[in-house]
């Protein structure tokens, strides 16, 4: 079949480093373990709420002294969700009965973690959660009547494209070659086509995209159509819709009804402009910049962002922010200063880093993967080179850039429990055949606040406010 052959051959042309892995596990071979994310309980609580439970602890104390009825636990709860909300920290509460206490109230919408509505609607929206921060993503509106979609934001491509109201899934067999499985993608996603817009145009034009270990496809037509994002309008502006999806996208596991590459423009396939590159030619933003503040799910803050033409002085600290050149790859690529242990430096075989949110953990070469976790009690490496911590660990990574040292929470260098008492799934592990380079992924960006500048091709990293 036609399609099948120009998935064959654009392989190459899709991965020039076969680095933009948004949906592939790290290899065939990787840890067997339950994938549950191993969550700190009781860290890294906003000292906010510490000194409101603590002042609801006294207030209980208080009144039993002062032999007065003590207010009930609901009462007392419902105080710190109303000072919550008061503070700006979370837009709502629900009280939880069972445990007793008061939470942040998140919304949901297909498995996804709502994010908080943006300090500045005009030019950022709120990044939605996939799971425990394993994806991020935001809405888009396409088409006449406007549809939403809830698109993955993906920094590692090129490329942006929904799934087509015609959408079949495909996969790859043991010599490479696809073939299509009978299925349709499923009905759970959002879709476009020419029945659900009336302003969609298909050019006609195919592409082909192949992610990660190149098992990881979307393919179809490069189509026109109008979309807004953050508020701004593209009317006709040209992206793909997928009529071919391998399961990780097409099936009702994935939450995305799509992907939105962010890269430069460069690296797209379908040879268009992303659209932060086309709101910069339409004059709605002064700079084709996109920044990020990527949420951690445990934080319960839900206060991702992704911003367009600008950043927010709200989600980090001006001074600590660090301006590093890009290269020219069509990446985000730049090199760190180094990286410390436990504030030891530590000598490293490659400064090479690519930063991308559609990695959800962070690998680097395998010498200096090692070298790491030999500075960190208890570290351990499994026959198929995996690495493990204790899940408990103190140890602080931290990687230099522009003379600024970011480092990762410990809650974030832990991946998931193994069957073994606390011994936990590294959140670093080493790129097995990959380039001498460091992938930056989740891990390290749910550590600072990123902006990418494709006019100065420049990265900007700033410590979180
Ligand atoms: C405290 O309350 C108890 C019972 O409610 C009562 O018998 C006692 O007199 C009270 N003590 C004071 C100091 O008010
Ligand atoms: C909080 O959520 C409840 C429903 O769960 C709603 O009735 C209430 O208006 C919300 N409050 C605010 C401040 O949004
Ligand atoms: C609508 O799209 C389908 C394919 O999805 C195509 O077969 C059909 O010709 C299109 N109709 C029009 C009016 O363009
Ligand atoms: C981490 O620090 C805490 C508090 O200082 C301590 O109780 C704990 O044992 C430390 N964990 C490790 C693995 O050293």
């Amino acid at each position: 079949m036609p399609l099948a052959s120009c998935l064959a051959t654009s392989l190459l042309l899709a991965l020039p480093l076969a680095l933009a892995a948004p949906f592939s596990p790290r290899s065939t071979n990787a840890v067997s373990l339950p994938v549950q994310r191993y969550q700190k309980s009781g860290n890294n609580v906003p000292p906010h709420i510490t000194y409101l439970q603590k002042k609801n602890h006294d207030a209980k104390r208080y009144s039993s002294m002062a032999n007065a009825t003590a207010p009930n636990d609901e009462e007392l709860a419902e105080a710190l969700g109303q000072m919550m909300i008061h503070l700006g920290v979370w837009t709502n509460y629900t009280y939880d009965t069972t445990i007793g206490k008061v939470l942040p109230a998140t919304s949901t919408k297909r498995g996804l973690t709502m994010g908080n509505p943006p300090s500045d609607p005009a030019d950022s929206e709120g990044l939605d959660i996939q799971g425990n921060d394993v994806y991020y993503g935001a809405s888009v509106m396409i088409g006449t009547p406007q549809q939403e979609f809830l698109v993955m934001m993906d920094t590692g491509s090129g490329d942006f494209w929904v799934g087509a109201t015609d959408c079949a899934i495909i996969a790859f067999n043991k010599d490479g070659d696809v073939y299509r499985t009978g299925q349709a993608c499923t009905s759970s996603h959002t879709s476009l086509g020419n029945t659900t817009s009336s302003t969609f145009v298909n050019t006609g034009v195919k592409f082909v995209d192949q992610y990660g270990s190149g098992n990881s496809a979307a393919a179809g037509y490069i189509v026109a159509d109008d979309v807004t994002l953050a508020g701004l309008a593209l009317p006709n502006h040209k992206f793909g819709v997928a009529v071919l999806e391998t399961s990780d996208f097409g099936s009702s596991d994935m939450s995305w009804s799509g992907l939105m590459g962010l890269s430069k423009s460069s690296l797209s396939v379908m040879g268009v402009p992303t659209p932060v590159d086309s709101l910069y030619k339409a004059g709605l933003i002064s700079e084709p910049i996109v920044s990020f503040k990527i949420p951690r799910e445990s934080d319960g803050l839900n206060d991702g962002e992704i911003a367009f033409g600008s950043l927010d002085s709200t989600k980090y600290v001006a001074d600590t922010l660090v301006t590093l050149s890009a290269d020219n790859s069509g990446y985000w690529i730049s090199t760190t200063d180094g990286v410390t242990v436990n504030g030891e430096s530590l000598s490293i075989s490659a400064n090479t880093v690519l930063f991308d949110t559609g990695t959800t953990l962070l690998y680097g070469p395998f010498d200096d993967v090692y070298n790491i976790h030999a500075q960190i009690p208890g570290s351990e490496i499994d026959r198929n080179d995996d690495f493990y911590l204790p899940c408990n660990t103190n140890a602080s990574v931290a990687f230099n850039f522009g003379g600024t040292d970011f480092a990762i929470e410990p809650q974030d260098l832990v991946y998931t429990e193994t069957s073994q008492t606390n011994l936990c799934v590294s959140a670093m592990q080493a790129m097995e055949g990959g380039p001498a380079a460091w992938l930056m992924g989740d891990v390290f960006l749910k550590n600072a606040y990123i902006s990418l500048n494709g006019n100065a091709n420049t990265i900007q990293l700033a410590k979180l406010a």
